[in-house]
């Protein structure tokens, strides 16, 4: 039995809604494990724009790495959404992915079978998909120096920059051939290495790993050539790893073998301990949606497989995580759907009844 600090930032949109059934969904393993879970709460995003003048406080991130973990809703919407404005809800995402140093980003593709028909690809093609991206997330052109917009002689001109260092490339491969051990041991390292400096130093980081890695199978696939191969031949993948906005892109589209984006989550990491926890940020994938907020009509379930992430990388509760993950099977296994997957049949519920089949399901 633990007690465990969470730092808990609903965010915009959706995010507090599907983060109140993460919290109901926590209770429930709290009763039936005998752990505390001390929730903190903060305001990010465009919530924290309209309140604070900024999208993420610097007592926020403060509060954030005095916590085991962070769970995280949504952040962002048309609200502020002005290609001007100087403050973004998603600076709130990067200041956080930066301060708290997580380089390494999970996201995991897994087509449940009673989901199987909600992908618009074949069910054939669907079958045993079973794929981790792992997306480098504190380096590469989202944070590389300059990043700037100028005129000159009456001409717009801007400019973003992609950097790598050793280190950070280094980091973010181990972290793949780990992974990849505890699974089928096939990584597949993604580049752009035929065009890019930084990928052929990628290339070469991963050459030299792959010689001391030897029981881990590895193949360099070229990004444009992995975003075809995604649809076309998905199941033939275990772990991927990549850089930070090749990363972005794929994983959006590699969300769409599951169907629906309400089912995935994710989890951002940064260093480990010794026993392999370590602080972590667990999001689902969606964003805020803004055109369903407030109706009841979200899926939780992304929300929720994420919170089973926090158990599992952060808490080192594995048993938890499992039970968490289970109940989410049983829960579609057993016909319950939000409006986002109901064109399956089955018994339609809102966001907050499917929290508690969840809650339910993980009591027992
Ligand atoms: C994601 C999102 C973010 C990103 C945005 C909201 C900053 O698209 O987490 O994939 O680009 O990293
Ligand atoms: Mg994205």
């Amino acid at each position: 039995m633990g007690a465990y600090r969470i730092a808990a930032l609903p965010g915009d949109g959706i995010g507090p809604e599907v983060l109140a059934e993460a919290q109901k969904a926590l209770g429930a393993i709290e009763q039936r494990f005998g752990h505390s879970f001390a929730l903190t709460f903060d305001t990010v995003g465009g919530a924290a724009i309209d309140q604070f003048g900024t999208a993420l406080r610097d007592e926020t991130l403060a509060m954030c790495q005095a916590q085991d973990a962070v769970l995280f809703g949504a952040v962002g919407g048309p609200k502020w959404d002005d290609p001007k404005a100087k403050v973004r809800p998603e600076q709130a995402i990067l200041g956080l992915r930066k301060g708290l140093g997580l380089f390494a980003n999970l996201r995991p593709i897994r087509v449940y079978g009673p989901l199987l028909a909600a992908s618009t690809l074949k069910p054939e093609v669907l079958a045993d998909v079973d794929i981790v991206v792992i997306r480098e997330l504190t380096g590469g052109i989202y944070f590389g120096q300059p990043q700037k917009r100028w005129t000159e002689d009456g001409v717009r001109h801007a400019v973003d920059t992609l950097p790598y260092s050793e280190p950070e490339i280094r980091r973010i491969l181990q972290t793949g051939f780990d992974l990849a051990r505890g699974r089928r041991k096939k990584l597949a390292s993604v580049d752009k290495a035929n065009i890019l400096d930084t990928s052929r130093l990628w290339r070469e980081i991963a050459t030299e790993m792959a010689a001391e890695n030897p029981d881990v199978q590895v193949e360099h696939v070229l990004v444009d050539a992995m975003a075809m191969y995604l649809i076309r031949r998905p199941a033939d993948f275990d772990v991927i790893v990549t850089e930070n906005m090749f990363g972005d892109i794929l994983t959006d589209e590699a969300a769409m073998l599951a169907g629906s984006m309400g089912m995935l989550p994710s989890a951002s990491l940064g260093a480990r301990r010794p026993d392999g926890t370590g602080l972590g940020f667990y999001e689902p994938i969606h964003g805020t949606a803004p055109d369903i907020a407030g109706q009841g009509k979200a899926n939780p379930l992304a929300m929720i497989l994420s919170t089973a992430f926090m158990l599992r990388y952060s808490l080192g509760l594995e048993t938890e995580a499992v039970t968490l993950e289970r109940a989410v099977e049983s829960a579609l296994e057993s016909g319950y759907r939000t409006a986002d997957i109901a064109g399956l049949g089955g018994k339609a519920v809102s966001t907050s009844e499917m929290g508690d089949v969840i809650a339910g399901l993980v009591a027992g």
